[in-house]
């Protein structure tokens, strides 16, 4: 495997996070332009992204609340967001499909882990399909509950993990 780059997101990486977002999320579970810039506006230092061979192939992004509410639509666009909060909540986990299932995700969420726990931060919740529990608690996150959330569509649910 080559190995992948992380760097923060800055603004220009914004219509190449929407291209990946929209081809690797089914439906209106990807996230709009306005978003991903909001994300990269607001909170650059949970925004990860990772490269390859100087290309973005995939990235992390989130927000941090001292009250975790995973249904809480506008946090999406970090409306509450709090820097200082030690709690960050997950929005995108997103691969380029043409790089999907080669480990990429891991290492990813690996390093995210690192830097945000080097930040002081406690806890990482995220919501995910049925289809993605296993891999995520693969990655060392805890079952909660099923999500109130019907994002996209689907049904979700909700994982958090201790830092
Ligand atoms: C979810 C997503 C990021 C995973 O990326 P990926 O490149 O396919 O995943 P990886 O190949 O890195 O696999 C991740 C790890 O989970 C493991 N894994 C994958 N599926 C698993 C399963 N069903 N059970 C247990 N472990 C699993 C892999 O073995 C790998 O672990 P390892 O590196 O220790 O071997 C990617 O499929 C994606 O972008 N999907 C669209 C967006 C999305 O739905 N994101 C998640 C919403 S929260």
């Amino acid at each position: 495997m080559t190995t992948p780059s992380f760097r923060q997101a800055v603004p220009s990486d914004t219509d190449r996070c929407l291209e990946i977002e929209t081809s690797a999320y089914e439906g209106d579970e990807a996230a709009t332009r306005e978003k991903i810039a909001a994300r990269i506006d607001q909170y650059p230092q949970g925004f990860l992204v990772m490269e390859l061979d100087g290309e973005v192939i995939g990235f992390v992004n989130s927000g941090c609340a001292f009250e975790v509410l995973m249904s809480d639509e506008a946090f999406k666009e970090l409306v509450g967001h709090d820097p200082e909060a030690p709690n960050v909540v997950i929005m995108s986990v997103v691969i380029d499909p043409a790089h999907q299932g080669k480990g990429y995700s891991s290492l990813m969420m690996r390093t995210f882990v690192s830097r945000m726990s080097g930040m002081g931060k406690k806890t990482l919740h995220l919501m995910c399909k049925e289809r993605h529990v296993a891999l995520y608690k693969h990655l060392g996150y805890r079952y909660v509950k099923p999500s109130s959330s019907d994002h996209g569509g689907m049904s979700w649910h909700e994982m958090i993990m201790a830092i």
